[in-house]
């Protein structure tokens, strides 16, 4: 597959490098507060999940325009490169202590708005994913029930699943309103959609911790209870389509019809910022070091084991099968040492 491939098939991905966004999300994020309006009059924010920073692009872009005394405060497990005006921590936002340093950072005032991108590494088993998806969103929570100011807002990703609506109706008791965002950019065929929730109002007598494992209904009617308070696609409608491949020649501009760049030329560009610890830096210096053939020579033989041992055993079968005695130990020592000599 050529190099330009992905800005055909993926017209954000390409908007992205050209906009000089470090992701695509970052249009996620620009439609959402172009629908709701969720960055207006913010000046604290909080970026959970953060990396590698295109969303705290967007906030820095859009709170100092506004505030120059803005802050913002960002948090991923792998490290990021530095954003003008954003603080950067890097950690896990489901242990206690990193939680504790962003609660830190607000001692004594609170954020206006926290939003978290999160996304574990997906394994492919979907309850699994969904499960993990949904450890990200309480943890994410939980900060956020220590930072967030009484009226704030939520922003969250979420996976769309049969178990949804539990998790609406537990957030609908701490905000006034709920709401399910799906931007343009995010693709139709995909599952994922943001959880917008607005007005933090908790309940009374609640409080916060860390160690919440879940987030209460008591009544279990509410759950089958619409409590979406609306789902909306955000996103210029006439703009650019997620699901569409696009010709390298078309015009790049966004939103549609703003300013283009001085050439509508297509030239390839690399990604703003790549990974500052991608974990493909440890397989490469693995590689160098050997370890790669050593564990493939070690798998090979012990896959060479596990088919003579199989050979034998279906030998020895056949052979008490037919009345003869079974195959002796020593034999099959024997071909562990011709197996595991190689
Ligand atoms: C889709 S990316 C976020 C993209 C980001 N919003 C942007 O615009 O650049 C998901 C991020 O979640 C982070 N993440 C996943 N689990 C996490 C955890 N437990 N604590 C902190 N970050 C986590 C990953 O490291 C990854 O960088």
């Amino acid at each position: 597959m050529g190099k330009t491939s992905r800005d055909k098939r993926d017209i954000y991905y390409r908007l992205a490098k050209e906009y000089k966004w470090r992701a695509r999300s970052a249009f996620k994020l620009m439609q959402i507060d172009d629908e709701f309006h969720i960055l207006k009059g913010v000046t604290k924010a909080v970026d959970l999940c953060a990396a590698p920073g295109s969303w705290s692009q967007v906030l820095s872009k859009r709170l100092y325009e506004v505030d120059e005394n803005a802050k913002i405060v960002a948090i991923d497990l792998q490290p990021m490169a530095p954003i003008p005006g954003v603080i950067q921590m890097q950690g896990d936002i489901t242990s206690e202590e990193t939680a504790n340093r962003v609660i830190e950072h607000f001692s004594g005032e609170k954020a206006d708005i926290v939003i978290c991108d999160g996304a574990p590494d997906v394994t492919g088993i979907h309850s699994l994913d969904e499960f993990m998806q949904a450890e990200l969103i309480l943890a994410a929570f939980n900060i956020t029930s220590h930072v967030l100011k009484n009226d704030g807002t939520f922003l969250a990703k979420v996976f769309r699943s049969r178990n949804s609506s539990l998790l609406y109706a537990q957030l609908k008791k701490f905000f006034k309103h709920v709401y399910l965002a799906k931007p343009r950019s995010s693709r139709q065929s995909s599952c994922e959609a943001f959880v917008l929730c607005k007005n933090y109002d908790p309940p009374a007598g609640f409080v916060p911790t860390m160690k919440r494992t879940q987030l209460d209904v008591t009544d279990p009617a509410e759950l089958s209870a619409d409590v979406i308070d609306g789902f909306v696609t955000c996103g210029d409608l006439s703009g650019w389509d997620s699901e569409q491949s696009y010709s390298l020649d078309i015009e790049t501009s966004y939103p549609k019809g703003s300013e283009k760049d001085a050439s509508n030329q297509y030239e390839f560009k690399d990604v703003v910022q790549p990974p500052t610890e991608p974990a493909y830096k440890e397989a490469l210096a693995m590689k160098k070091m050997g370890i790669f053939s050593k564990l493939e020579h070690d798998l090979e033989k012990a896959h060479k084991l596990a088919v003579a041992k199989e050979g034998a055993e279906r030998q020895e079968k056949s052979q008490e099968e037919k009345g003869n005695i079974g195959l002796d130990d020593k034999l099959v020592e024997g071909i562990e040492s011709i197996v595991l000599d190689n």
